[in-house]
């Protein structure tokens, strides 16, 4: 099983794959659980160079570049042999990610958006997308606040971009959402942790016993 969460900064995603995990772990399911960008070595160095705050003259296309080789290399090396391997993956943002931020919100070609997903990935989309939706204030609020919490220098380039920029974000996922409802599920993450871990699990309960590769 592959499922996957996005949504804007500070919806509550990363918090969330973790929980979903602690909780399939406790069932005895082999989870293996992973990020974009940074899921290899090599991922993390492209994830370094990303969201590098002095890195502000990256130029778009660039920057959609680096996503698809973050992306091809996680694809080979993590996911299709966890998959292989029977786990779950649980995978904090994926292709829909890219289609959102460089395709919808900065306007790059969508049909390149589109060749380089599915180049890096050779198809494979998640059996689930969660999209963790709230507004711009609430998820922006809690990135700040979390990067005070651990004593992070300020924000990192995409918590720096306007509002608007996120507000077209959000947008961006909603939009894509509902054009893919059976593989998109929407959650309110204006919700507290744990009632959220409810929602998800609600979810996921039906498909104990069905895994698929
Ligand atoms: P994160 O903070 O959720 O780990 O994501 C890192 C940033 O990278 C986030 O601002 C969204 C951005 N991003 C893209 O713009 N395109 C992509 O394809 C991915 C995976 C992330």
């Amino acid at each position: 099983m592959f499922i996957s969460f996005e949504g804007i900064e500070g919806c509550g995603k990363t918090t969330q794959v973790h929980r979903l995990a602690r909780r399939l772990e406790a069932l005895g399911i082999p989870v293996r659980t992973t990020r974009e960008p940074g899921g290899t070595a090599i991922g993390e160095e492209i994830r370094s160079v990303l969201l590098d705050a002095r890195n502000q003259h990256l130029s778009p296309l660039a920057e959609l570049f680096l996503y698809a080789a973050d992306r091809s290399q996680h694809v080979q090396d993590v996911i299709r042999p966890a998959l292989a391997e029977g786990k779950w993956v649980l995978c904090d943002r994926y292709v829909d990610a890219t289609t959102v931020y460089q395709g919808y919100s900065r306007g790059l070609d969508m049909h390149l958006v589109r060749v380089l997903n599915e180049t890096a990935t050779g198809g494979l989309l998640p059996d689930i997308t969660f999209l963790l939706d709230c507004p711009v204030e609430v998820g922006l609020g809690r990135a700040l606040h979390r990067n005070r919490e651990m004593a992070l220098e300020g924000q990192d380039r995409f918590e720096l971009e306007q509002k608007q920029f996120h507000e077209s974000v959000r947008e961006g996922y909603l939009k894509l959402s509902d054009s893919e409802k059976e593989r998109f599920i929407l959650i309110d993450a204006t919700r507290a942790e744990e009632e959220m871990e409810t929602v998800i699990f609600k979810h996921i309960r039906p498909l104990l016993g069905h895994q698929k590769k």
